[in-house]
């Protein structure tokens, strides 16, 4: 049964049938190449949610999942380190492959900022996994590791992403009209 798409929306942008075709395959590519590996998929609270349960149930090894929680104070902070961790994972990391779950990298602040928080810990590695990324938007050196959809730099909503905590339930990727987070 179609949708109808929201009034807020200006377009699908990717719709429920690519997204989970696309998140099939990077469940089976991460599968091939950790093989025999100890791994913990460590999704970013909150918009990783609706990519990391898909992946994980697409993948066809054995895992660990756990959770980080943080917020950013933005590249110009003065305040110190520009990011904190407002949730720490809970489980043991040293040994494993840790592999960070994003819906969406655009700066690339997070990224960056969550990989060497988690080396820190001694785990085997650090890898990143992202559902969608935006590098026209890029701040930070970092490039994830395995990427979904490289998309334009457009205000997106939908599977896990919010515009002010709305949206996150949709299926699937939409473009926010400007006229509603201008006004
Ligand atoms: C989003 C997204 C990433 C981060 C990417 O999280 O989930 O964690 O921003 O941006 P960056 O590359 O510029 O750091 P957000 O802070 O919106 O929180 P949310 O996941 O709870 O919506």
């Amino acid at each position: 049964m179609g949708r109808i798409l929201l009034p807020e929306l200006e377009r699908v942008l990717l719709d429920e049938s690519t997204i989970k075709q696309r998140v099939r395959e990077l469940a089976e590519e991460l599968s091939l190449d950790f093989k025999g590996k100890d791994v913990v998929l460590v999704g970013v609270l909150k918009g990783s949610f609706c990519f990391l349960a898909d992946l994980a149930r697409g993948m066809s090894i054995p895992l660990g999942i756990d959770f980080v929680a943080c917020s950013s104070y933005g590249l110009e902070s003065v305040s110190g380190g520009n990011l904190s961790i407002t949730k720490d994972i809970s489980g043991v990391v040293q040994g494993r492959e840790l592999i960070i779950v994003e819906d969406i990298v655009d700066t690339g602040l997070t990224l960056r900022e969550l990989t060497d928080f988690l080396s820190s810990k001694q785990p085997a590695g650090v890898h990143t996994v992202t559902l969608l990324d935006k590098p026209s938007r890029r701040r930070m050196i970092i490039d994830p590791d395995y990427v979904g959809f490289s998309i334009p730099d457009e205000f997106v909503v939908g599977y896990g992403l919010d515009y002010a905590e709305r949206f996150r339930e949709l299926p699937y990727i939409g473009v926010l009209r400007k006229e509603v987070y201008l006004r």
